[in-house]
C-alpha cells in the first residue's frame, strides 16, 4: 500500500487528524527497514533461527552467558550501522504522539522522539547481573562481552533489556498503561502482538474506546481489534498517514 490516494490511507489519516490524544505502540517491524532484525518474520526473524529461551532469558544467560553476550554483540553491531527510517522520522514529526515501544534499539530516540516509553528496555547499555545497580553505556559498534561488574566485582554484566520470564520495568509499564487508557487513538506499528503483557495494551486501548490503526506488513493477532488496518511497510505508510510523506 504505497498510494496516498488509497481510500484506506485517506480514512485512517482522517481518523488520526481528528484524534486529540494519539499514542503509538510499536514493535520490531518499525525498525526492520533500518536493517534491524525482527523476531518472528518467517525465515529471517531471530526466533526462526534461534531458541529465545537460550538467548533472551535469565536461564539462558545462566547456562551460557558467552552465547547470550555474543548474540547481543551481533545485534548491537547491526544496530550501530542502522539509521532511523522514514517511519521513525514521521513519528518524530508528531511530538503529540506518545511512543510506547517494545523495541530496545535507539532509533526512535535518534529520530527525535522524546515522549518515549521503552517497555522491553534499552539495548544500548549493560547492567550488573548481581543487581548492584551499576549500569554502563555500551559502545554499540564495539560491544563488550562477558566481564566482571566494575562496581561490585560480581561476574556478569548483561543488557538492560527485559528477558522472557522477567517483569517489565514498573515505571515504564505504569506510564504505558496510563498513556493507553488516556489515548483516543492508538497506532499499532510493526508488531505481531503476541508477547504479553505488552500486547495487552492494544486490547486495553480498544476497550477504552480508542480507534485502533494497525500498520503492519501482514495481518496479526491484533487484526480483529483494528478500526483501520493498513498492510504494507511502516516506512512507506507512516509518512503518508502523518503528513510527512
Ligand atoms: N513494516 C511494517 N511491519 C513490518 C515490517 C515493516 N517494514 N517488517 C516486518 N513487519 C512486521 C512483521 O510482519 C511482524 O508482524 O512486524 C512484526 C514483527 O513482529 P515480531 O518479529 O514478533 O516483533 P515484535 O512484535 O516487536 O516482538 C515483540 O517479542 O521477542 C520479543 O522482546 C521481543 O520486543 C520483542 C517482542
Amino acid at each position: 500500500m504505497n498510494d496516498p490516494h488509497d481510500e484506506r490511507i485517506i480514512l485512517a489519516s482522517r481518523a488520526i487528524a481528528k484524534s486529540q490524544n494519539p499514542c503509538c505502540f510499536s514493535g520490531a517491524g518499525l525498525s526492520a527497514p533500518s536493517g534491524v532484525g525482527t523476531f518472528r518474520d518467517p525465515g529471517d526473524g531471530w526466533w526462526s533461527r534461534h531458541d529465545p529461551m537460550k538467548l533472551a532469558s535469565p536461564d539462558g544467560f545462566a547456562e551460557d552467558p558467552e552465547l547470550v553476550m555474543k548474540w547481543y554483540a551481533a545485534r548491537r553491531i547491526q544496530m550501530a550501522h542502522a539509521q532511523p527510517n522514514a517511519g521513525h522520522l514521521a513519528l518524530a514529526c508528531r511530538p503529540d504522539i506518545i511512543q510506547i515501544t517494545q523495541n530496545t534499539d535507539d532509533l526512535l530516540k535518534r529520530a527525535g522522539c522524546d515522549r518515549l516509553i521503552q517497555l522491553h528496555g534499552d539495548i544500548t547499555s549493560d547492567r550488573c547481573h548481581g543487581n548492584c545497580g551499576h549500569v554502563e553505556h555500551v559502545d554499540m559498534s564495539n560491544p563488550s562481552l562477558n566481564r566482571y561488574c566494575p562496581a561490585c566485582s560480581v561476574w556478569g554484566m548483561r543488557p538492560t533489556v527485559t528477558w522472557f520470564g522477567e517483569s517489565l520495568p514498573t515505571a515504564a509499564w505504569a506510564l504505558a498503561e496510563e498513556a493507553t487508557l488516556n489515548c483516543d487513538l492508538m497506532l499499532v506499528v510493526g508488531t505481531s502482538a503476541v508477547v504479553y503483557p505488552a500486547a495487552a495494551l492494544i486490547e486495553l486501548a480498544s476497550r477504552a474506546g480508542a480507534t485502533i490503526v494497525i500498520i503492519n506488513s501482514e495481518s496479526t493477532a491484533a487484526t480483529p481489534l483494528a478500526d483501520h488496518e493498513l498492510i504494507g511497510s511502516a516506512e512507506e505508510i507512516l509518512p503518508m498517514l502523518l503528513g510527512s510523506g
